[in-house]
C-alpha cells in the first residue's frame, strides 16, 4: 500500500484534484460574483416552483444545497436527474439547468424541453452546447471556469445555485452563512489537507480505515446527499464500490437484507454513518439503534459527525472530508484519482447516434 505524507505521495493525482481544493475559497468568490453579475429578466416574484436539471457532479450541487435550506425553503425545490422533464414544470418555474461541461445529453435532450414550456431558464455552464444553445435563444448563462472535473468543480456549481435562490428570496438571508461557509472551507483544508501528516489527519485517517472495504454511506436529513456525495467520490475518485443510504427509510427495508449478508460481503462492507447534531430527535436514536443491529454483519462501523453553526457549514465540513478521503483513498490504492475512463467510454459509446428529438437543435 503507498503513503500518504510528502510531496511524492501525490504524484499519482495526474489532474492535481488535491493540490485543488485547496483553492475552494477563491472558486467560492468568484462563483458567487459570476451568480451575482448575471442579468434575469423577470423579477423575483415570478417564481411559483424550482426545479434544477443536471446529472452527476453537477446534480449533486442541487442536492446538497437543497439539503442545507429544506427546512427553509419557501418553495419546493427538485432536482431532476433525465431526458423528460416532469410536467409540473410551467412558465412560473425557475428551471436552473446545471451541467459543468455543457454537454452532458440528459440534460441537453431537457434543456429544449425547457425552452418549450416558456420556463424561467438559467444555466450554470463551463460552456459545451448547453452554453452556446441558450445563450443564442437569450437564456441567462451564469458562466464556470473550464476545463476542471465537473466533480471538482462542485462549489463552483453549487454557490450559483444558492445564489439564485437567494436572489429569488426563496431562502433567508445568506450573508452570514456565506460567511461562515468561507471559514469552514478554510478550516477543513487546514485540518485535511496534504501538508498534514497522517497522524494528524482526519481525512488521511479515514481513507486508511477505508482501504480494502466498501463504504456503505449513511446519511439523514441534512447528511443524506452529503452520503451520496461521499458514494460519488469513492466510485470516481477512489474507483471503488460504494452505496448511500439514508435513514429513516433504510430502517424500512435495508436494514433487513444485513441479516443475510454472505460472508465475503461482511467482511468487507465499512458502514459510515453520517452524523448531525441537529439530527431529529428519534433519527438520533435510529443511528445508534440501527448501528446496534447492524453492526455484527459488517466489518467495521464509523460514526463521524458534522461541525458547525449554520446548516451550510456543517454540510461543507462534511463535504471536504469526504473529496479529501476519497482522494487520499485513491493514493493509498496506488489509482489516479482524476480520469474517469469508465464514464468517458460510455459517454463516446452513447455518443455515435443521436439523443432524441428533444436534443439540441443546434449540434
Ligand atoms: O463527475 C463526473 O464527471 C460526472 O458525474 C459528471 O458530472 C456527469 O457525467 C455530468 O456531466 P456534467 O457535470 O459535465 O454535466
Amino acid at each position: 500500500m503507498f503513503g500518504l505524507d510528502g510531496p511524492e505521495a501525490l504524484a499519482a493525482d495526474s489532474l492535481g484534484l488535491i493540490a485543488g481544493i485547496g483553492d475552494s475559497v477563491a472558486a467560492f468568490d468568484e462563483a458567487r460574483a459570476a451568480a451575482e453579475a448575471v442579468e434575469l429578466p423577470w423579477p423575483a416574484d415570478a417564481v411559483t416552483d424550482v426545479a434544477i436539471l443536471g446529472m452527476g457532479g453537477s446534480a449533486i450541487a442541487a442536492d446538497l444545497v437543497t439539503g442545507a435550506y429544506r427546512e427553509r425553503l419557501r418553495l419546493p425545490i427538485t432536482t431532476v436527474r433525465d431526458y423528460y422533464i416532469p410536467g409540473w414544470i410551467g412558465e412560473g418555474t425557475l428551471v436552473i439547468l446545471s451541467s459543468y461541461s455543457g454537454g452532458t445529453e440528459e440534460t441537453l435532450t431537457a434543456a429544449s424541453q425547457v425552452l418549450e414550456r416558456n420556463s424561467l431558464a438559467v444555466a450554470v455552464t463551463s460552456g459545451g452546447k448547453l452554453g452556446s444553445f441558450y445563450a443564442a435563444e437569450g437564456v441567462p448563462v451564469i458562466p464556470v471556469v473550464p476545463g476542471m472535473q465537473p466533480r471538482a468543480a462542485l462549489l463552483r456549481m453549487m454557490v450559483p445555485l444558492l445564489v439564485m435562490l437567494d436572489r429569488h428570496a426563496l431562502v433567508p438571508s445568506l450573508d452570514s452563512d456565506m460567511e461562515e461557509a468561507r471559514a469552514t472551507l478554510t478550516a477543513a483544508i487546514a485540518a485535511y489537507g496534504p501538508d498534514v501528516p497522517e497522524a494528524e489527519n482526519p481525512a488521511k485517517q479515514l481513507a486508511r480505515s477505508l482501504a480494502s472495504r466498501v463504504p456503505l454511506v449513511w446519511g439523514a436529513e441534512l447528511t443524506t446527499p452529503i452520503a451520496i456525495r461521499w458514494k460519488g467520490q469513492f466510485n470516481e475518485n477512489a474507483k471503488i464500490p460504494a452505496y448511500a443510504s439514508a435513514l429513516p427509510e433504510l430502517d424500512h427495508n435495508e436494514i433487513c437484507g444485513f441479516a443475510g449478508m454472505p460472508a465475503p460481503l461482511s467482511e468487507l462492507a465499512q458502514l459510515v454513518m453520517l452524523r448531525d447534531p441537529r439530527h431529529h430527535r428519534q433519527v438520533q436514536r435510529r443511528f445508534d439503534l440501527t448501528r446496534e443491529l447492524v453492526e455484527p454483519h459488517v466489518a467495521g462501523v464509523l460514526s463521524i459527525e458534522a461541525e458547525g453553526q449554520s446548516a451550510l457549514a456543517r454540510m461543507l465540513d462534511l463535504v471536504i472530508l469526504g473529496d479529501y478521503a476519497s482522494l487520499y483513498l485513491a493514493l493509498l490504492r496506488g489509482v489516479d484519482p482524476g480520469p474517469v475512463e469508465m464514464i468517458e467510454r460510455l459517454k463516446e459509446r452513447l455518443a455515435q447516434t443521436g439523443f432524441g428529438r428533444s436534443a439540441d437543435p443546434s449540434a
